[in-house]
């Protein structure tokens, strides 16, 4: 596929998973709006129609509860072909959604948009207010995820790291008790190969999660401590501070300066906070068990995130530079998720191991961001090698560049339309 074809074929793509106010990643397998696939999917669409790229955000914030949480799925029509669907959530929304959240990029969307936007007078109205929505969201987090004031919050269910089956989790889900779960049918295997696919013995485990939740009512307040997973993530976190970062220039733009002030010092908090994560034995930042108070010794992608929020000279960076060239030698299809000499590394399983575009994105923004330009470069053209070899899937082989997971994927086509347009190899 050349570049024009990739363009054609991204677009396409964009199209078809298109609800009109929302989009679906993809037909099947994920059927309803998600998070951060929504947030990441309207940097595409805003080469489509800016109108709608707005319109995905403003969606999904309308579904925002009360308390700031923006949740990961909202369920806007029924659908039978997911689990677990609003019948097992039991959230009482009035349009039903999961009562858990997702990688906080909307900040970061947001001022992609407004830079590449006309700025106009509704255009800024309508930014203004997601802005307003966004920081309640991060003020959440800080209450609800950090309720000891660490500067660094915690992720309660895999599912709302986004690196859902990632072996980071291995070992804060072994203290998931499971046994009363109870019977469930199992939807995503019969869309796509079960060993591209979480185990069933992390499944029995995501759904006790969130059976534990429901009986405490989906109260944000009680959530964190009754948890019995509780890890803190490198990636989710320099997420969200790269979140409240791009939050505090766009409120300075904005003139809302009370607003700017409390990112930018929430974002200047969590990063010197990140320190406490930092792995010499791996050179990279690793997850903390909060529930144990260890570190995890697991090398996945998450650690190597904080290149989207650490300064040009910071000390860590040069070590995440080498790891991620590293990764790149051994596997070329993309950053692998998880490192891959590890013995437990597995190329074809989810987040054990494929590459993502979404992922890549991350990295190259942070990569460019403190002058690593070749590095990101070679990402770039990584990323572009999936699409040319394999079309637009939910993820890839990272050594063999096969294609993964769901099809016609939704956030990967977004990313293609953002490498072409934005971030052509140096
Ligand atoms: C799934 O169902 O696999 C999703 O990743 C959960 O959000």
């Amino acid at each position: 596929m050349n570049p024009d074809d990739m363009v054609q074929e991204a677009r396409r793509i964009l199209q078809l998973n298109d609800k009109g106010h929302y989009t679906v990643p993809t037909h099947g397998l994920y059927p309803f709006q998600w998070n951060w696939d929504s947030c990441l999917t309207a940097l595409g669409l805003q080469q489509l129609n800016e109108d709608r790229a707005w319109l995905e955000i403003e969606t999904l914030v309308r579904h925002q509860w009360p308390d700031g949480m923006v949740p990961h799925i909202v369920f806007h029509e029924p659908n039978s072909g997911y689990f677990p669907g609003p019948e097992v959530w039991q959230t009482e929304r009035p349009t039903p959604t999961s009562g858990i959240t997702q990688p906080p990029v909307m900040g970061m969307v947001l001022e992609q948009l407004w830079q590449r936007s006309a700025q106009s007078p509704v255009v800024r109205q309508r930014c203004l207010a997601l802005m307003q929505a966004t920081h309640a969201w991060h003020e959440w987090f800080y209450r609800c995820r950090d309720p000891q004031g660490t500067g660094l919050v915690a992720i309660l269910h895999p599912w709302e790291s986004g690196r859902d089956n990632s072996l980071d989790w291995t070992d804060a889900l072994s203290q998931v008790p499971a046994d009363a779960v109870g019977p469930y049918q199992r939807r995503d295997t019969q869309h796509v190969d079960a060993s591209q696919r979480p185990t069933q013995y992390e499944y029995d485990r995501y759904v006790a999660l969130v059976q534990a939740f429901r009986a405490l009512r989906w109260d944000s307040r009680l959530l964190h401590d009754a948890s019995p997973f509780q890890v803190v993530d490198p990636g989710f976190n320099a997420i969200l501070i790269h979140s409240d970062l791009a939050l505090a220039r766009l409120a300075e733009q904005l003139g809302e300066a009370s607003l700017a002030t409390q990112a930018h010092a929430r974002a200047q908090r969590g990063i010197a906070a990140l320190s406490q994560l930092w792995s010499d034995a791996h050179g990279q930042y690793v997850c903390l068990n909060r529930k144990t108070g260890q570190l995890v010794d697991s090398a996945s992608v998450g650690g190597l995130l904080p290149v989207l929020v650490l300064p040009a000279e910071h000390p860590h960076l040069p070590h995440l530079c080498q790891r991620l060239a590293a990764s790149l030698s051994l596997a070329p299809f993309g950053v692998a998720s998880h490192w891959p000499e590890d013995p437990r590394f597995d190329g074809r399983r989810y987040w054990r191991g494929p590459s993502w575009l979404i992922v890549n994105y991350l990295l190259i923004k942070g990569l460019q961001a403190s002058g690593q330009h070749e590095l990101a470069g070679r990402i770039v053209q990584a990323s572009l090698n999936c699409i040319e070899q394999s079309g637009c899937s939910e993820y890839y082989h990272p050594v063999s560049g096969e294609a993964l997971g769901g099809g016609t994927f939704t956030w990967t086509a977004a990313m293609v339309l953002e490498f072409l347009e934005f971030h052509q190899p140096a």
